[in-house]
């Protein structure tokens, strides 16, 4: 070969070489998270164990998923839906993230898919139950780990109606994540013969409930179903035990009353029973697994229904990602393989539905201690009936 020639070659080839490794640091570059979960308020606890299930798997695979690093960057949302949509923005057009992760709050999380359906950014939902978002608002690139709010009312006004109870009160918050979670007990409980002879309710974050506890009193009815969680979950047993309606109106709920507060409870939640689609001792190998490397990540905490749904958000990624070799863009490919998977979860198998929301077991369960203890299974692979959703 002639110099020229062979020099020719050699620059083609270092061309080549410089256009692969670009192509290849590209592909390579870390995927970037955006956390959008609340680290003041009522709710801080839940989104701090949301964040540690998430880094927990992904550190278990090493960092990476789908091939990639994986980085973060976080946001405090406040579980205030005013701020939701600057919020959101901000990570996706400042920060530029890949894929977002929030929230706990229902309101705060609706804003958030609007965004992300608008921008096509990548939304996993690893609490907030708003019906909204596998329901009207549903698309191909937003997927919920945890539950919708209709799941754990409708699963306990089941067991409350073949208990035999036949008048209820109902009290919650009021927003999207109490209404519908009152909805879904009375959807299975008044078909079941049972009637709600009132719903009470403050706004949130409110945490006054004298007056209704006192209205409670005066009502007498055979039982409450009521939807809190986080600190004024902590604050609504130790105020209705006080009340001294323990022991005369049984208190039920969704399992967030007593989920990850049993400790701040201190006793007063004894005995209660609540319908959740995670619980203690549930003697499945994945949960044993993941609560003993909880455990031993974070210093002895004790991971509750949050941490789980954040770690199964990361699996759902996960999922997707090794579907398309990392490549984020390609939403479709990632859609597919997770709805087509069985994630095996803390809390047992369960798929995703059409509408990208969890088919899965709800159980009861009863405070004992320190523990949601698991009683049986409420309701056996529980869909949410996703109305509005074009997906399903
Ligand atoms: C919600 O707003 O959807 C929500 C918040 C906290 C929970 C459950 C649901 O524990």
């Amino acid at each position: 070969m002639k110099y020229k020639q062979m020099f020719r070659v050699a620059l083609l080839a270092s061309a080549l070489l410089g256009a692969s490794l670009s192509a290849y640091a590209e592909d390579n570059k870390p995927i970037k998270v955006g956390f959008m979960l609340p680290a003041t308020g009522t709710y801080t606890a839940l989104g701090n164990a949301i964040e540690n299930g998430f880094k927990l798997y992904v550190s278990e695979q090493g960092g990476k998923l789908g091939g990639r690093t994986i980085e973060y960057v976080k946001v405090d949302d406040e579980s205030d839906p005013a701020k939701a949509t600057d919020n959101i923005n901000k990570l996706i057009k400042s920060d530029k993230v890949d894929v977002v992760v929030g929230t706990v709050h229902s309101g705060v999380a609706a804003a958030m898919a609007k965004v992300a359906k608008e921008t096509k950014t990548l939304l996993f939902v690893p609490n907030a139950g708003a019906q909204a978002i596998t329901g009207p608002m549903c698309a191909p690139n937003i997927f919920r780990s945890s539950f919708s709010n209709w799941q754990p009312g409708y699963a306990m006004g089941e067991v409350m109606a073949k208990k035999g109870i036949k008048k209820a009160v109902t009290i919650t918050w009021k927003y999207a994540a109490g209404d519908e979670s009152i909805k879904g007990f009375k959807d299975s409980f008044t078909k079941n013969g049972g009637e709600v002879i009132k719903d009470l309710n403050l706004p949130f974050p409110n945490v006054e409930f004298q007056a209704l506890l006192t209205e409670i009193a005066a009502l007498k009815p055979d039982a409450v179903y009521t939807f809190f969680a986080g600190g004024g979950a902590v604050k609504f047993v130790k105020d209705y035990k006080a009340a001294g309606l323990m022991d005369k109106i049984p208190l039920y709920g969704a399992g967030f009353l007593t989920d990850g507060t049993l400790e701040a409870q201190g006793g007063d939640a004894e005995g209660l029973q609540t319908a959740l689609h995670y619980a203690d001792k549930l003697d499945n190998p994945k949960d044993k697994a993941f609560r003993s490397a909880y455990e031993t990540a974070y210093k002895d905490m004790v991971p509750d229904v949050y941490a789980v749904q954040g770690y199964d958000a990361a699996q759902m990624l996960g999922i997707g990602l090794a579907a398309t070799n990392g490549d984020v863009s390609k939403q479709a490919e990632l859609a597919a393989a997770i709805e087509k998977a069985e994630i095996d979860s803390p809390r047992g198998k369960f798929t995703i539905s059409k509408a990208h929301n969890p088919v899965q077991d709800i159980y009861l369960r009863e405070a004992k201690g320190k523990e949601n203890v698991v009683v049986e299974v409420a309701s056996k692979a529980l869909a949410d009936p996703a109305t509005g959703c074009p997906l399903k």
